[in-house]
This record gives C-alpha cells, structure tokens and sequence, in this order.
C-alpha cells in the first residue's frame, strides 16, 4: 500500500481563501478589520521566522498585524502592561505572545493576562477548561489543523481509535480533547508509555506529536491507518547540510498508511491558517 499524502499546503491556502472572503465581507458590511497582535520577546531564529510568518499571511487575507519586538532582558512587568494595553485596545481582536519566553518571565502568568475571548492560541486557562468541558472557546491552532484535515480526509471520525504521541499542553492534550469531542476513543501516549510500539498499533489515527526526529517507525503502524506528523526537526543530511523530518519515519509509514501528512507541507501550514480563522472567529464573536 502507498498512501495519499494529505496536503496541508494547499488546505491551507484554501483555509486562507475562506478567511479573505470573509475578511472583504466584514469590512465592506460593518466597516471591521480584523487585527492580530504578534509579540516576540528576544532573538530567537526560529521565532523570528514564525513570526514574520504569521505577519505576512495576516497581511494577505485583509487584517491588521501588530508587531511587537520586545528586548531579551524586557521585564516582566513591561510584557504584562504592553498586554494589558493590547486587551484594552478595541483594534486588536487576537493577541499572541510567541513562545518560548525568556526564562526570567513566567510563562503562565504572561499567557493567563491575555484576555480570554482574544486568545487566539487557545492556551489561556479558561480555554482550557472550556475545551475540556466541551464549551465555546479559543482552539490552539495546531491541533485544529490537525481535526481539520481528519475530518476532511474522513469525514466522521466517531468510533476510531484515536493514539496520541505526546502530551503538551499545546499539542498533545488539546488534540486528545478534540479527537475526543469527535467521538474518537482516545489514548495519549508519552515517554513513560509501556510498550509504545503496540499501542500505536492499536490506532486508526496517529498523531505524532513529541519533538524527536523520526522516531515512529513503519513497523508501528496499522495497515490503513491515517499518520499525522506535527513533528519539525532539523537533522544532518549525509552529504551535508540538513533538511526537516518529522516524528514519524516517512518512508516507512507512507508505505503501511492509508494517509499520512509530509513535513514539510503538511501540519505546519495550517497552523498560521487556524491562527487567521481564530482571530477572525474572535472578531466576530466581539462583534457580536
Ligand atoms: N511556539 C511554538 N508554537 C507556538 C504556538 O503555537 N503559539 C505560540 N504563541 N508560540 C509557539
């Protein structure tokens, strides 16, 4: 078997698409503009590119994009008026803080002062709670990408076994909530999980999601089963230079899936266009 490589690429660009039109609509019918704040505290390279990222594609469907670029050694204090004044501003509908933080700032606190209805990463505490009790809220981005093309792929996924690799706050666990609201029995699975290898096996649906390159193998997945890969890892290519693979081992995975997402291409593109569909959602809800 060979399987169809989900595109989350061109999903993504169709996500966007939606988004624009219905940017057009809102602007031209209430005279609203959607806007995103985006604020990074520091240098890091990879932050650097996500967030000049996410500012252009927040650009392209129409919205305002706010870029804050704060200094490493910004305090604590600094980060959390510039959010309080954010919370207060009636232009801004979404507010990201990117992350990581520097260690001097407490990551939790930072997050919880946002407000809750303009959290467009899902990760304030009454996101969470509302995510887990099955209420209206914020989704994080990825593992909406993630639902996303499931149910695109699937249609319903009620009654698969759904396993889990990992179990972040902003990948693993929410995802496991959404596969759960979707009536998937669920297993979250992490480095202490006993014999990874066979449950894995058990499930219809794998979500790769623990950070380390290539580690699901084919030998791990069921015939037929669909393989979602939210890993991005850089390694060493043997000629030189290096390249980006996922969690799972590709080659081998495609080989038993049914479907599976490619890195690149695959999961990460519709992260930035559930970061748009969010804020735009939070712009509407504002807006009652
Ligand atoms: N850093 C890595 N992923 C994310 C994300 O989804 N949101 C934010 N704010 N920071 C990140």
């Amino acid at each position: 078997m060979s399987a169809e490589i989900i595109d989350g690429k061109a999903f993504a660009a169709k996500v966007r698409g939606q988004v624009a039109e219905h940017v057009a609509r809102i602007k031209a019918d209430h005279g609203i503009t959607p806007g995103l704040a985006v604020v990074l505290v520091g240098e890091d390279p990879a932050s650097q590119v996500y967030v000049r990222s996410k500012g252009k594609q927040t650009v392209e469907v129409g919205m305002n994009s706010y870029e804050h670029k704060l200094d490493a050694d910004t305090s604590e204090s600094d980060l959390l008026a510039l959010i309080e004044k954010l919370n207060d501003d009636p232009a801004v509908h979404g507010i990201l803080v990117q992350l990581p933080l520097p260690d001097h700032i407490d990551e939790d606190l930072v997050i919880n002062s946002i407000d809750p209805a303009k959290d467009v990463d899902g990760f304030h505490i009454s996101n969470v709670g509302l995510l887990g009790t099955g209420q209206k809220s914020m989704v994080p981005c990825t593992p909406l990408g993630c639902l996303m093309m499931l149910r695109d792929h699937h249609g319903s996924l009620s009654g698969m076994d759904a396993v889990v690799i990992g179990r972040s706050n902003i990948v693993g666990k929410p995802m496991a909530q959404l596969l759960l609201g979707d009536s998937c029995t669920v297993t979250i699975a992490h480095s202490r999980t006993k014999d990874l290898p066979d449950v894995v096996r058990r499930a219809d649906i794998v979500v790769a999601a623990v950070g380390r390159a290539q580690m699901v193998p084919g030998a791990w997945i069921k015939p037929g089963a669909t393989v979602i890969d939210v890993g991005i890892n850089r390694i060493d290519k043997p000629e030189g230079g290096t390249r980006l693979v996922g969690d799972v081992d590709y080659e081998s995975c495609a080989a038993v899936a049914s479907a599976i997402t490619p890195v690149p291409g695959g999961v990460g593109p519709m992260t930035i266009a559930c970061l748009l569909a969010n804020t735009l959602t939070a712009t509407c809800r504002a807006h009652g």
